[in-house]
């Protein structure tokens, strides 16, 4: 069986990490990985290959990210031809980023079957870039595979009950596998004390792009930077932003450090008191490492963990507050599978 598989951004790499791995059990797979080239700092991209031991990619496109369409168009082109060119059973995706898009079209129109690893996952605003990939991708895949149970639902709600199956998250086998190489350096370079630091991170457009908006999140920031410090690896586009609107004042307490690597993340969160954050990925592995988060945004794809009172949801207004008034909450077991999703999945497309 050729499986072509497409990542792109940061979070598909940390994905892809686990899968590229069970394949590699199986001498009658053979995978072909385009990155598209979405992100492509060193930071955001090549180190995670490193320090995950993945394969090089067959395919780099340099597709950097840019206005979401021209991306997604150029994307959709090239991967056309490469799949021509390959001839694969299955074109593997993850996620909702404009790489799974391009991919989920493009597989499409040729015919190839799709499947989908992280199907099923749902919020508001219906309209973030994000979900539009998400529901579209979902919408024309052939096996899609749910990290919780509650994506069947969301997908069975759409009508989508064909090939769905809850495999559990491949994010949580990354994060099992990897906990012994989880790399605490960052604690004494930073000059951190066990629980006495927030970790924090954030980049969606709904945040970032609105001055207004930014800047009252990060006089939130800032506020409880007072009290305890506050670690905030700095994602591009909110770095470009801070820049751009002159709000580099309001964070003049905040610990700003360049993006890191997944093993020095996990190493600074598993030792963190809580997280804030606006990233799917980043939200659950707060939960992985026992960690409660206060999530800036509307609503979440992670429901279980805003229902059991583990996370908490955020506006600009109250981070302050949340972060401060959260109520204590014991660990909730096994909500996104038991560690085996890759082998899941792969079990299911060997029987495909
Ligand atoms: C993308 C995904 C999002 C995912 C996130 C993880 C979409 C629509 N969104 O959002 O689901 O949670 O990745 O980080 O695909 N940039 C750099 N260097 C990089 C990467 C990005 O400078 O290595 C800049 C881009 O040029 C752009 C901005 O950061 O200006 C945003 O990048 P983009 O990939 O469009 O979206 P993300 O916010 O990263």
């Amino acid at each position: 069986m050729k499986i072509l598989t497409i990542i792109g951004a940061r979070p598909q790499f940390v994905k892809e990490a686990i899968i590229q791995n069970e394949i590699s059990k199986y001498n009658d797979i053979k995978e072909i990985v385009v990155h598209t080239g979405q992100h492509y700092d060193n930071n955001m991209s090549g180190i995670f290959f490193d320090v995950l031991n993945m394969k090089k990619p067959e395919y780099n496109l340099g597709i950097k990210a840019s206005k979401h369409g021209e991306m997604t168009g150029k994307m959709l082109i090239m991967l056309e031809d490469i799949m021509i060119k390959e001839t694969p059973d299955i074109v593997l995706l993850y996620g909702d980023t404009n790489s799974t898009l391009a991919g989920a079209i493009a597989a499409s129109k040729l015919k190839i079957k799709i499947a989908h690893v992280e199907a099923g996952l749902r919020q508001e605003p219906k309209d973030m870039p994000e979900e539009t990939n998400r529901v579209l991708t979902d919408r024309i895949s052939d096996y899609l595979f749910t990290p919780s149970e509650l994506g069947i639902e969301n997908l069975k709600r759409e009508g989508i009950t064909n090939n769905v199956y809850f495999t559990g998250d491949v994010m949580y086998d990354v994060f099992l596998k990897m906990k012994p190489k989880f790399d605490y350096s960052l604690l004494s370079i930073l000059n951190l004390e066990k629980d006495k630091y927030i970790m924090m991170t954030m980049h969606r457009d709904f945040n970032v792009d609105f001055p207004e908006k930014l800047e009252k999140i990060l006089k939130g920031v800032n506020k409880i930077s007072n009290e305890m410090k506050v670690v905030l690896p700095l994602h591009p586009r909110t770095k470009k932003r801070i820049k751009e609107f002159g709000l580099e004042q309001e964070i003049q307490n905040v610990k700003i450090i360049e993006p890191i690597d997944y093993l020095k993340l996990m190493g600074l969160t598993e030792n963190c008191f809580k997280v804030i954050t606006d990233s799917g990925g980043y939200q659950k592995e707060a939960y992985f490492a026992g960690k409660q988060a206060v999530i800036i945004m509307p609503d979440t794809s992670w429901r279980e963990l805003t229902d059991s009172g583990l996370n908490k949801l955020t506006n600009e207004e109250n981070i302050y507050n949340h972060i401060v008034n959260i109520e204590k909450k014991d660990y909730v077991k096994d909500i996104y599978g038991n560690g085996k999703a890759a082998e899941n999945i792969i079990s299911i497309l060997k029987k495909s």
